[in-house]
């Protein structure tokens, strides 16, 4: 893999980072604000940014990179798949729980449902969300669906699964923003409390998270090599130059190259970077 200590110095950030802004929403709704409980209060509010925060954010985020890790190259296509979607609907199950607490909240104090941007944005990134996985499934795990069809759909898939991650990122700044200004009466969110600065750290590592998670995901060395590749790969483990401990799947051999950056003029000659027929999707 090329730049791999780049790569390992990222995927350590991005789950620091998501490890860390889990423990900032916990503190948040445990020492500063009602605690957590499912009783229509202000403490059933508290599950929305905990479970926003710990599935709609951290497991989607470790769900785009499953592919990325280097040490599951040599796992199965389907088993990667299987996990790439297990933890995508389990983000789903996450956030649609946080929904209904709002919800819940809401119709139990009596507060108008879906008047500010936040919701009609958060609402809609969920929605989306569902109908992302839901053709997810239907297009990679149906075994019927055509292999032209599959690579076809990949860039619409990877685009939109990276729009839909960065609006949960911006919703989520929203969210806190309001719930600060909504919560915070004495002294006010103006004054800076403690409580304020706290959260706001939340919101930039939550930002912080989507950067890197769409950073890794976006850079085109890092990309699964494709399912022939792998077992040439595994065919040839004697070879030292091509397999440094399992790692190096990315280099270029004669014939074949996965990552497009590098230095392989069959891949140069024979396809485009982007050619969605080159991705390990199909
Ligand atoms: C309300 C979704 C993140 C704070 C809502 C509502 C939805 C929603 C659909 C409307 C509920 C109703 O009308 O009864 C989302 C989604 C998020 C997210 C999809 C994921 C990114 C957050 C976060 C916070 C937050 C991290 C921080 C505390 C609020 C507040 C409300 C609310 C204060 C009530 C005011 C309003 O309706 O705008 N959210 N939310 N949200 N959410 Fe979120
Ligand atoms: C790849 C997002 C659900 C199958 C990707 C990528 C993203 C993404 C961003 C690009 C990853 C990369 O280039 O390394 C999402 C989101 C989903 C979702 C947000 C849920 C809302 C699904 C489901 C399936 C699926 C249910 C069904 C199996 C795939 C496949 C790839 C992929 C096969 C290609 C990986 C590769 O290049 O080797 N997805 N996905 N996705 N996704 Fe999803």
């Amino acid at each position: 893999m090329k730049n791999y200590k780049q790569f390992l110095f990222l995927l350590v950030a991005v789950v620091s980072v998501g490890f860390v802004s889990i423990v900032f929403v916990l503190r948040w709704v445990l020492y500063f604000k009602e605690g957590l409980a499912w009783d229509g209060g202000p403490a059933e509010f508290n599950w929305h940014p905990v479970l926003i925060v710990t599935g709609f954010v951290f497991i989607q985020g470790i769900a785009i990179l499953v592919y990325r890790l280097p040490w599951t190259w040599k796992c199965s296509k389907l088993m990667m798949k299987l996990i790439h979607a297990g933890l995508n609907i389990l983000a789903f199950v996450f956030a649609a729980i946080s929904v209904v607490a709002v919800f819940d909240f809401h119709n139990a104090a009596d507060i108008p449902n879906m008047y500010s941007l936040h919701s009609w944005v958060g609402l809609a990134a969920v929605i989306l969300y569902g109908l992302q996985i839901a053709l997810g499934l239907c297009v990679y795990l149906v075994p019927i669906t055509p292999g032209s069809l599959r690579a076809a759909f990949m860039p619409v898939h990877v685009y939109s699964g990276l729009l839909i991650f960065t609006s949960v990122i911006a919703t989520a700044l929203m969210g806190i923003t309001e719930k600060l200004i909504f919560g915070l009466k004495n002294p006010k969110y103006k004054d800076s409390p403690p409580e304020a600065t706290f959260v706001n750290v939340l919101g930039v590592l939550i930002m912080l998270f989507g950067a890197l998670v769409v950073r890794i995901a976006t850079c085109p060395s890092w990309k699964r090599p494709s399912e022939q590749l792998v077992s040439s790969q595994h065919n040839n483990k004697g070879d030292a130059n091509r397999t440094m401990g399992g790692m190096a799947l990315s280099t270029c051999s004669p014939t074949d190259c996965y990552d497009p950056e590098a230095n392989c003029d069959t891949r140069k000659r024979n396809s485009k970077p982007d050619d969605p027929g080159q991705r390990s999707t199909v």
